[in-house]
């Protein structure tokens, strides 16, 4: 089992990476230093981390508002904090936008990555003590149809700017392992949900928008399919991956809870009405079908045999269980919904999506 002292998250600010962060430090027995690195992006929230500055800052927790494109800023800090393992989770991560404008997942999930690993090859040389894992995800296999899965040695096949970015950066993370040697794991992940989940992904933006009796979207015929993964389920893949995976491999880790949108529109519906004692059926009615999203993928559905027999990794929980944490979360958590609001993705989406 690997042991390391100094972690740098990337793009710990956001959704997956505050809650890893929120992970190590409450879940596991890590006992060393967690460095952040996040350029705060629309996405990217420091209330995400409230509790963990205030009890862990500038002790074992430190923060750098600063963009992985920058090779100076990004090697002083790998220098100075000793970094013996990287997490790389910074990315442009919606699709929608990666619709409306690929430049920035271009530069961020491509051009970004290669900065990291130049820096890693560089300031580790032919260190074999030492960890880059990239997290990604399950769109780079492309499209299912009815039935079958998406393996570890699925062919990829991306069909968004967003998943293009992410399989271009994962070839570069696996190049990197085979030219030069350098010690790298990768997991490609379905879809997340949970806590601190930024609302223009499709859970949390339905449950606001039923809070407050907005249209509830949903893309073409809603018989999209996605596996759900809660987003603590996810973070304990990653970590058995970063202590016990095998360098130069590749883990796939999902749900194994595929849902049509529409059905799981309606459940969302159904458990947000009970929490609120509102009628369920009045707020079904709220349901509108939009314009499909371009190239849209038809189905996703991970097999995930390879972690679950190599590493022991389980899910914990059980999708009913962790919807209704997390409608509860964001129930309970109105200021952060309120400074989420006060930015500019509304802007966004009205810009965008003029039919909602
Ligand atoms: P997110 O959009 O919530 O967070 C991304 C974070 O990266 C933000 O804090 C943002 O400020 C930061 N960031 C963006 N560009 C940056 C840059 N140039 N420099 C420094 N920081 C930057 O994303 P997420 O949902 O938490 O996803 C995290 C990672 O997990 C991504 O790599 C994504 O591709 C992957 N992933 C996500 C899911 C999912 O369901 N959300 C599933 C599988 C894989
Ligand atoms: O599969 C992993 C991926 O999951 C991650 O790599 C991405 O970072 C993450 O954003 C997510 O991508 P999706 O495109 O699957 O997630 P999203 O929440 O945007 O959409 C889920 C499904 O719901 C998809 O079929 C599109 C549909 N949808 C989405 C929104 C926002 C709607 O029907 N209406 C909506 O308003």
């Amino acid at each position: 089992m690997r042991i390391f002292k100094n972690l740098l998250i990337t793009g710990g600010s956001g959704f997956i990476g505050a809650n890893f962060i929120h992970y190590l430090f409450e879940k596991t027995d890590f006992s060393g230093n967690i460095i952040n690195v996040d350029c705060l992006t629309y996405a990217g929230n420091p209330n995400n981390l409230t509790e963990i500055a205030e009890k862990h800052g500038n002790t074992r927790y430190f923060f750098f508002k600063e963009n992985v494109q920058n090779y100076e800023a990004i090697e002083k800090i790998f220098t100075q904090f000793e970094i013996d393992c990287l997490i790389h989770f910074a990315a442009e991560s919606h699709v929608d936008r990666s619709i409306f404008g690929p430049k920035d997942f271009i530069e961020t999930n491509i051009v970004g990555t290669f900065n990291l690993l130049e820096i890693a090859r560089k300031v580790w040389g032919s260190r074999e003590d030492v960890l880059f894992h990239h997290i990604s995800t399950d769109e780079v296999y492309g499209s299912l149809g009815e039935t079958g899965f998406f393996y570890e040695n699925t062919a990829y096949d991306p069909r968004s700017p967003y998943s293009s970015s992410k399989a271009a950066s994962d070839h570069l993370v696996s190049a990197y392992f085979h030219t030069y040697k350098l010690p790298v794991t990768i997991s490609n992940c379905s879809n997340n949900y949970g806590a601190y989940q930024f609302p223009e992904k499709l859970i949390p933006l339905m449950i606001l928008n039923i809070l407050e009796g907005k249209p509830l979207p949903i893309y073409g015929d809603g018989k999209y399919i996605r596996d759900w993964l809660f987003v603590d389920d996810h973070c304990s893949a990653i970590w058995e991956t970063v202590k016990r995976g095998k360098t130069g491999e590749t883990y796939n880790v999902g749900g194994e809870n595929e849902w049509e949108n529409i059905k799981l529109v309606n459940y969302l519906c159904e458990r947000v009405a009970f929490f609120t004692e509102k009628d369920p059926n009045e707020v079904k009615k709220l349901i509108t079908y939009v314009k499909d999203r371009p190239g849209h993928d038809r189905r996703y559905a991970i097999n995930c045999d390879k972690i679950k027999n190599e590493l022991n990794w389980r899910q914990s929980l059980d999708f009913e269980t962790g919807l209704d944490e997390t409608i509860k979360w964001y129930l309970n958590n109105k200021e952060w919904i309120e400074n989420v609001r006060s930015g500019d993705y509304l802007k966004w989406i009205d810009k965008n999506y003029t039919e909602r």
